[in-house]
């Protein structure tokens, strides 16, 4: 029943909900939800794994009714990357098939400036606050194989008004990123 468990982390989830929260408090009790989620790589359905020739894909797992998160596949075909970019709202990226590489990026003297490499390998959560890490690049650690990382946001993040940068100049052009598919996962057969 593969469903079951991405069920299980929307329903936890939510609970954690009740009221407003902050960044740090959001990430905080939703990591150890989305380590477990991610801990074996057994669960997510074929359709929300298909890789594109050109483009990394970005396919809705799920929304909150309300709006205050969303789950979503990320899935890397060979040396996909994305360009610089950020968030504007907080994010979890837990590695669950192959690896990729985040590269951070802090504006400095009016540019961006890289500010260190994490590689995630699978079972491993990363978290993005607004205020400390918005700004990155990420790519497929490989060059012959599909990766696959899920992502959990405070938002929307298919609607969200966010920005990719220019490498050279740093300078910010506002984009919305939208999802790859107008199709999501039914849980609750
Ligand atoms: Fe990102």
């Amino acid at each position: 029943m593969p469903a079951a468990k991405l069920k299980t982390f929307i329903q936890e989830a939510t609970r954690h909900f009740s009221g407003p929260l902050d960044p740090q408090t959001a990430t905080g009790r939703l990591r150890p939800l989305l380590a477990d989620l991610v801990a074996a790589d057994d669960w997510l359905d074929e359709a929300f794994c298909k890789p594109h020739p050109q483009y990394y894909q970005q396919y809705l797992l799920h929304c909150d009714p309300l709006e205050r998160f969303s789950v979503v596949s990320f899935v890397w075909g060979p040396g996909q990357k994305t360009p610089i970019h950020d968030h504007t709202v907080w994010g979890l990226i837990g590695m669950l098939r192959g690896s990729e590489i985040s590269t951070e990026y802090q504006p400095r003297n009016g540019r961006l400036e890289p500010a260190g490499e994490t590689t995630l390998t699978p079972g491993t959560v990363e978290a993005l606050l607004p205020d400390r890490n918005d700004i990155h690049l990420v790519r497929n650690a490989h060059h012959d194989q599909v990766s696959i990382s899920i992502h959990v946001y405070g938002g929307n993040i298919g609607t969200v008004r966010r920005h990719v940068f220019d490498p050279a100049t740093g300078a910010p052009k506002e984009f919305v990123s939208g999802f790859s598919s107008p199709y999501m996962p039914n849980v609750w057969a």
